[in-house]
């Protein structure tokens, strides 16, 4: 694998490259849930691109920029071992020439979408991400780019991006990967105290309660959110953010998950200690997310 850290020579390296180019965007501290997007872009493309940068812009000030984890050579490693061919990890100057004033350097906006779930409680989190992976898209430029649907609303809005800006790639969303005990992974997850672990529990226990009514033919929005806040009001140290059953496209709450063909997202957003946590499920996903699993019967032998 290749390292490159100018914005310049990692144009020039996908340059040179033939065929199908794939780009897995993160910001570093790999677990599983960052490598099932290489794996996938490894068997779909023939040239796998990763990226890490902790990119400021979509950090608020007084959130986690400074503590992010931060683990470059064993990222490397895992990396190589999961088969990506280039890595680009610029830095801050590189990124942002400009600086990072808001008034003096150019950003994307996408709109509403941008303002909603985590937009709504991260103002401003969005536009930093746009702008980078438009950055990243120009510079790489891939035919087809990787993201996990642990991000829902990341997913929604770079979506309306690619296609109000006519940028011609084409975004591959990518199961939720999770701990065995249901728990989305997440490189946050190594901020949690063992304490704050168990609690952070609750994000995929809510989900699943709301999917059992569904799977059982519930399907009134405020009836299934009713069931992921009980499980948030009994679940002491954690402060909720927001649960939300909403269209998965444009972000906006449904009153019933069977009233489109695209089904509903329901998503939570939970504070366990100091560290933001979020998961979600797709509805039409319901009988093979994994978070069901325990709960489907295995199909009887005829
Ligand atoms: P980061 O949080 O590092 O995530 C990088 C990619 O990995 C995202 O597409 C995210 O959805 C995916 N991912 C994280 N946890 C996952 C899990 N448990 N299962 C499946 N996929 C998972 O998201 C970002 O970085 C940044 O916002 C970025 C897009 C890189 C822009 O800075």
């Amino acid at each position: 694998m290749k390292i490159l850290t100018s914005s310049q020579d990692m144009r020039d390296a996908c340059r040179r490259t033939k065929g199908r180019i794939g780009l897995v965007p993160t910001m570093g501290a790999l677990h599983d849930g960052h490598l099932s997007l290489i794996r996938r872009a490894r068997a779909e493309c023939d040239t796998v691109v990763a990226s890490i940068f902790v990119n400021p812009t979509q950090f608020a000030p007084g959130e986690d920029y400074d503590i992010y984890p931060r683990s470059l050579d064993e990222d490397c490693v895992k990396l190589e071992g999961a088969g990506a061919d280039l890595l680009f990890t610029p830095n801050v100057e590189e990124m942002y020439p400009a600086g990072l004033t808001s008034g003096s350097m150019s950003s994307v906006d996408v709109g509403e979408v941008a303002n909603r779930l985590d937009g709504a409680s991260r103002p401003g989190h969005f536009r930093g991400v746009a702008t980078v992976v438009t950055k990243l898209f120009h510079i790489v430029g891939p035919d087809r780019a990787y993201f996990g649907q642990k991000d829902a609303a990341q997913i929604a809005v770079l979506r309306t991006m690619i296609r109000d800006l006519n940028f011609p790639v084409q975004l591959v969303a990518c199961p939720i990967v999770r701990e065995p005990d249901g728990l989305a992974m997440s490189s946050r997850n190594l901020r949690l105290s063992p304490d704050e672990r168990r609690r952070a529990l609750v994000l995929h226990a809510a989900l699943q309660a709301a999917c059992e009514l569904a799977a059982a033919g519930e399907t009134s929005s405020a009836v299934l959110r009713e069931a992921m806040l009980k499980r948030f009001a009994e679940a002491p140290g954690v402060r909720l953010d927001y649960a939300s059953i909403v269209d998965p496209d444009r972000l906006l709450p449904v009153e019933d998950i069977s009233a489109t063909s695209a089904g509903a997202l329901m998503a939570v957003a939970a504070w366990v200690g100091s560290t933001r946590l979020i998961d979600n499920v797709l509805t039409k996903n319901l009988l093979s997310e994994q978070i069901l699993r325990n709960g489907v019967p295995e199909p009887a032998h005829a």
